[in-house]
């Protein structure tokens, strides 16, 4: 059993979370239900502002909000003065209807619709990463239409190769996003932004990949970009004055993985580019991260109530939940490994080795792969560690199963952020009209 976050414990014969019983949880919401600690959740948000925001000056960590996207994250990331990473005009609205600060919205994606970039730009959203020529004759068009200045951050590919699984890997050369570095394309594009005139060129930025525990990767990733600097200036006469080195800090989800700590990548990238900007008698440019998965990874644990239990001599004993790849299809795509608890049984011997599977019609619907739990019955509550990041915003309706509520814990309470789905829901964008 591994949890790992202090803000949940297991103590007087159940899993507390933020000093909340699980099993009163599950009385109170019903299974599945994703828990988020609230405590946990500040915690992080907390070490980007000690260790990176109120460390260095000119800086600024952006929350990556697709790890997890709700009213009330967006409400906290303004809190701690942080920004936040938007990967399309759904995730700027509800940032928006949250009271989210526009100017600290950085709008990535490979392929920003026409309509998308409009509703960012109309709406005050003035911070863009761009990733290709054809955004950046959109921008253009909307920000002269519109008569607004947009400041840009050019991603450029650093052909690295890093990240948990080949599906979250995004810095190596055959990526879908970005400008690649290979005959002078990004410096081509930085050319257009300088003739644009309503697109200020800033700088530049990277994300190599998901779930990275390779400082090494981050390290030949701020040199190489130090270079891109100095390339550009060569180039073009301009000045990189902001460096966004991306997210991708990998967390625990289980005793094996060894995360590196916050500061130790934030103080590499520091570093790099301190002394690459230093030998050319050049000011430190403002430095952005970006992390997602470090700030609510942990922060997450699901509750599923167990139904079936069937074992099959000699090959395997499959336990199953009330939920599945419809709000956890990562085990699925990713291969991920998971830990959880049986909660109400918290204390008994771990005898039985059991595969975690879910209600859905697939053979891929595992929850966890192999996992010792006590002797499992129908009733039992089992609890998924470490599902704070990519499970809710990546749930479905697959299989017509409603998603699961999302509360929050702080502090001995508990709060219905988000609320189960009702049958009524999965008809709700169903219409009845004739053909005409
Ligand atoms: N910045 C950019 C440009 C990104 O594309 C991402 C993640 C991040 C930051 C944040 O990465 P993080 O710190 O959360 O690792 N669904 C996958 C992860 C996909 C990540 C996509 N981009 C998963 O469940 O593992």
């Amino acid at each position: 059993m591994t949890l790992q976050t202090p803000f949940a414990q297991i103590r007087d014969r159940s899993l507390f979370i933020d000093d909340v019983d699980a099993m009163d949880l599950v009385k109170k919401y019903g299974t599945p239900l994703y828990v988020m600690s609230e405590g946990h959740i500040r915690h992080q948000m907390q070490q980007l502002k000690d260790s990176f925001m109120d460390k260095y000056d000119n800086v600024l960590p952006l929350f990556a909000s697709k790890s997890f996207s709700c009213l009330e994250i967006y409400k906290l990331a303004q809190e701690y003065g942080i920004g936040i990473d938007c990967v399309s005009a759904g995730e700027i609205s509800i940032a928006l209807k949250a009271g989210f600060d526009s100017h600290k919205i950085y709008f990535h994606g490979n392929n920003k619709l026409y309509s998308e970039i409009e509703y960012a730009i109309a709406h005050d959203v003035d911070h863009f990463v761009i990733d290709n020529f054809h955004e950046i004759e959109l921008i253009e068009e909307v920000a002269s239409k519109l008569d607004k200045i947009i400041y840009a951050t050019v991603r450029v590919v650093p052909e690295i190769k890093a990240g948990g699984h080949g599906y979250i890997q995004t810095g190596h050369k055959d990526t879908k996003f970005g400008f690649s570095a290979r005959n002078g394309i990004y410096i081509s594009a930085i050319q257009k932004i300088i003739d644009s005139s309503h697109i200020e060129f800033e700088g530049i930025h990277c994300h190599i990949g998901s779930q990275v525990f390779d400082l090494y990767a981050y390290i030949s990733t701020m040199h190489r970009f130090v270079n891109f600097a100095y390339e550009i200036y060569d180039k073009l006469g301009v000045m990189a004055t902001k460096i966004n080195a991306g997210g991708g800090y990998g967390i625990a989800y289980t005793k094996k993985d060894e995360p590196l700590e916050f500061e130790t990548i934030t103080s590499e990238i520091m570093n790099i580019i301190k002394d690459g900007y230093d030998k050319r008698g050049w000011p430190m440019p403002m430095v952005l991260v970006e992390p997602g998965r470090y700030v609510v990874g942990n922060a997450g644990i699901t509750l599923y109530t167990v139904g079936t239990v069937k074992e099959i001599p000699e090959v395997r004993t499959y336990m199953s939940v009330d939920g599945g790849m419809s709000d956890n299809i990562r085990t699925a795509l990713y291969d991920a490994d998971y830990d959880g608890v049986i909660v109400n049984k918290a204390y008994e011997r771990k005898d039985t080795k059991v595969t975690v599977v879910g209600k859905i019609c697939e053979s891929a619907d595992v929850v966890v792969k192999e996992i010792m739990v006590p002797k499992p019955e129908p009733g039992d509550i089992f609890a998924q560690f470490s599902t704070g990041a990519y499970h809710y915003t990546m749930s479905s309706n697959y299989n017509q199963l409603p998603k699961p509520a999302v509360v929050f814990t702080y502090k001995g309470k508990s709060k219905l952020v988000i609320r189960r789905q009702t049958f009524d829901d999965l008809t709700y964008f169903d219409v009845n009209e004739d053909y005409k």
